[in-house]
């Protein structure tokens, strides 16, 4: 019996994946306690796909109707050996079965200071929108643990970047896209095995 001594990671994602794809090359030269194994995905036209073949990082695509049951993901993960599961952009309701099955294992990032610009129908551009809306002079990104609700796990991280009065909702994005290249991947190693 050979002893895997590296972590499974799974990635969700449901947009172009630059998380996803920031978290795989993270696990692949800065620490080698982990790697990302599988990338999940809900929609058959994701960028995330493409990222994932140039990445040799094996992709699913389950579709929407099959995750009103955790069965078919459930069954995916276990058959893959993952030990953790990173939302990244995934934009589903995680099933209630598999928030339970991996309590404390399962990471999601949020490109707001949450509580605030979180919640149902808050995610991507539309959040920036609000914030620059808002005349909000700092906004960040929230490293959370998953629960059945939409962003009301603990936060695990925090980190803000201000917003000029010069600032859109692009530019806001690009200043969120940053902090969670620099953060994000980190972050999960820490979580889930401990700084290095
Ligand atoms: C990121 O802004 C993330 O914070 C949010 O969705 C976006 C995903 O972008 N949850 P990508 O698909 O990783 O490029």
């Amino acid at each position: 019996m050979t002893h895997r001594n590296v972590s499974r990671i799974a990635v969700f994602a449901s947009g172009s994946g630059s998380n996803a794809e920031n978290i795989v090359n993270y696990f692949r030269q800065e620490d080698s306690r982990a790697e990302v194994a599988l990338i999940v995905c809900n929609r058959a036209e994701a960028g995330v796909i493409a990222r994932a073949e140039r990445l040799g990082v094996e992709c699913v695509v389950i579709p929407r109707p099959e995750w009103a049951e955790a069965d078919t993901v459930i069954q995916l993960l276990a058959d893959r050996g993952i030990d953790y599961i990173v939302l990244a952009g995934f934009l589903l309701m995680v099933p209630p079965a598999l928030t339970a099955r991996y309590a404390g294992r399962m990471l999601n990032i949020h490109p707001s200071l949450l509580p605030r610009y979180g919640g149902k129908g808050m995610y991507g551009r539309k959040v920036h929108e609000a914030v620059v809306a808002a005349g909000e002079t700092v906004t960040g990104i929230t490293i959370h643990r998953v629960t059945e609700r939409y962003d009301e796990g603990a936060p695990v991280f925090q980190a803000t970047v201000e917003v000029s009065p010069a600032d859109t909702p692009e530019t806001v994005e690009a200043k969120i896209h940053a902090l969670e290249k620099q953060h994000f991947p980190r972050v999960i190693a820490e979580t889930f095995l401990g700084k290095q």
